[in-house]
């Protein structure tokens, strides 16, 4: 949540800033600003509201000469509501000490308290604006900008990554703790980011700062760890720059684009798995138990591994949200294997459960980013290959990871010796047919006809049985999301204990009826909506007679006899469906209301 970008050097800046902050709004879109620095001149802007990242930019001049700082940010907010005076940066009393921050700062109401009673003067309500008011006094006593930063790190508790120059001078200071900063250098130029890929466009060569790391660039640029009071050398690597290509290509938003390159992205997963992470998988001993977690889809991936492995595997499986997890107390051992999902590998509260059991069982991660905060708390990564993820809505993301939760599995059942290697290729090869089937569906569906039935209702209820119960789930998330109509999803059977009140004619359902054991049970389930009049929309790999006659719509899948592999054809029509009907609403689904891509606050 929130992004940072900062610039030192010469070149269009205008164009620089634009893109860097507009390659960051996944993060955040409330406002933005930036501070720009040299020894001539140094100004600021802010913008407030969604899409203002261009009319930010009007106010750097065309042509700028000189060598020059910027530090810009786009915003999520936290603490204070969406306004100009909790956009940032923010500064100290003076206006001379400028910081852009990503994190939240735990104590900054008894360091503001203590700071406003010496005289300080607080402009925003964030709690961002406590870190330079405390630079600015410590630099009172240590008459030094850098020893006063370091100071003032020593105080603050939270997480943060920031940016902070000083009116006039040539210094640009950054430091992280639990949130990404990359620093990225063209040899001439430097370039700061929260995620690599807007410096990608400058450089493939990059430093990720590491938790309690600082850097100074002044004349030169320096890394010290500010904790343990010590200089570090840090040498730039060089990122494989294909990983890092964003372009919307034909389409008109991210979302969309994600949507249709699933069937490539599964099959990237399943190469990448094959050639890297099976034999290394096989060397890692069998778990007598395996605990989940993640947060919003990650955790609907985790629920449809727990099916999988306990099922497959015969493992017994827990999955918990990240966020309850890491403040319960849970009982693991080195017999246990933590599995953390997540799309970005910075989720906060993902975060934060690894670190709770890290040293008391195995932990094992599911991410989308290779350099990412998850992937350095991991003992075994398991990579997808979904290529990067814009939209807020996760979508390619979540049939990677429930792929991988697949290959797992069958790592596993070989490994006991459940199944050969021959029938391990096969299932493999199967997945090259579900890929197909996808691709089909992507092209031949009405979805888009259904979604006009959807976009003037409040409700809607998402029903499933199984492992389909997970996807109504996501369905569900998915709509309320993007479209802001509010969704439930509930396992089908469970409805009658409560939700079934809520059925009217008014009420869509959406179930997700395939032919599975299960099938009598949901037609079933699907009668007692139907004698309610409920709207019944249901997504189905075969049309028989009742279902006709229950449905009021019917979404035709591919057929696909793998019971495993059905969750990933039944996905596409409920993230379809949740497109269409905020597209048709006029929503912008990459960015829409009070969410971010990447929540790295608690
Ligand atoms: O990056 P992560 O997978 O850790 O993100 C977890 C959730 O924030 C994310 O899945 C969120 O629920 C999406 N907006 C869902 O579409």
């Amino acid at each position: 949540m929130c992004g940072i970008f900062g610039f030192k050097g010469k070149g269009n800046i205008r164009e620089i800033i634009k893109n860097g902050l507009k390659a960051l709004e996944y993060r955040g879109y409330d406002s933005c600003g930036f501070f720009l620095n040299n020894d001539k001149f140094s100004f600021y802007d802010k913008k407030v509201g969604k899409g203002k990242i261009d009319e930010l930019v009007l106010s750097i001049p065309l042509k700028i000469d000189e060598e020059v700082i910027v530090i810009s940010h786009t915003r999520w907010a936290t603490h204070g509501r969406i306004s100009e005076e909790n956009a940032h940066p923010h500064f100290d009393c003076k206006k001379e000490i400028a910081i852009v921050h990503n994190g939240t700062i735990e104590n900054y109401q008894f360091l503001k308290k203590g700071l406003e009673k010496i005289g300080h003067k607080f402009i925003s309500q964030t709690d961002t604006e406590v870190i330079p008011h405390l630079i600015e006094e410590n630099f009172k006593k240590d008459k030094n900008i850098f020893f006063a930063v370091i100071s003032a790190l020593k105080k603050i508790e939270g997480s943060f990554a920031f940016l902070i120059t000083k009116r006039g001078e040539d210094i640009l200071i950054g430091a992280k703790k639990n949130l990404p900063l990359v620093i990225g250098f063209d040899g001439h130029n430097y370039y700061f980011s929260s995620d690599p890929i807007p410096i990608t466009k400058y450089t493939n060569k990059v430093i990720f700062l590491q938790d309690d790391e600082i850097f100074y660039l002044g004349s030169k640029i320096k890394f010290y760890n500010f904790k343990k009071n010590i200089q570090i050398i840090k040498k730039f690597d060089e990122l494989d720059m294909k990983e890092y290509e964003i372009t919307k290509g034909s389409f008109d938003s991210y979302m969309i684009k994600e949507i249709y390159e699933q069937p490539e992205a599964i099959k990237r997963t399943l190469k990448y798995f094959l050639d890297e992470t099976f034999e290394r998988l096989l060397k890692q001993s069998i778990p007598e138990r395996i605990v989940i977690t993640g947060c919003g889809t990650s955790w609907h991936s985790g629920l449809i591994g727990e099916y999988m492995i306990e099922k497959l595997i015969v493992i017994p499986v827990e999955v918990e949200y990240a966020s309850e997890l890491r403040y319960k107390s849970p009982v693991v051992d080195r017999n246990t294997i933590l599995i953390a999902i997540s799309q970005s590998g910075e989720t906060a509260d993902t975060i934060g459960a690894m670190k709770k059991l890290k040293g008391k069982c195995r932990i094992f991660s599911i991410c989308n980013v290779e350099k990412s905060s998850v992937v350095r708390e991991s003992d075994f990564i398991l990579l997808t290959k979904a290529g990067p993820e814009i939209g807020v809505a996760s979508t390619k993301s979540f049939t990677s990871q429930i792929l991988i939760l697949y290959l797992f599995s069958l790592t596993y059942l070989f490994k006991k010796g459940r199944i050969s290697k021959e029938k391990f290729n096969s299932k493999c090869n199967e997945i090259l047919k579900l890929v197909e089937k996808m691709d089909f569906l992507l092209k031949n569906n009405n979805v888009e006809k259904i979604a006009e039935k959807l976009i003037y209702k409040t409700n809607a209820l998402y029903l499933g049985r199984g492992i389909n119960f997970p996807i109504a789930l996501e369905g569900a998330l998915k709509l309320k999301e993007i479209s802001y109509i509010h969704a439930e999803g509930y396992p089908a059977a469970e409805m009658k204990h409560g939700p079934i009140a809520l059925i009217d004619e008014n009420m869509p359902v959406i179930f997700i009826c395939v032919k599975d054991k299960l099938l009598k049970k949901i037609i079933i389930n699907m009668e007692e909506v139907k004698t309610r009049k409920g709207f019944i929309i249901s997504i189905c790999d075969f049309i028989s007679e009742e279902i006709k006659k229950l449905s009021d719509e019917i979404i035709l899948i591919p057929h696909i006899e793998n019971e495993y592999l059905k969750p990933f054809l039944t996905v596409i029509p409920l993230q379809l469906l949740a497109y269409y009907v905020a597209n048709k609403k006029g929503i912008d689904v990459d960015k829409p209301r009070n969410l971010a891509k990447s929540v790295t606050v608690e």
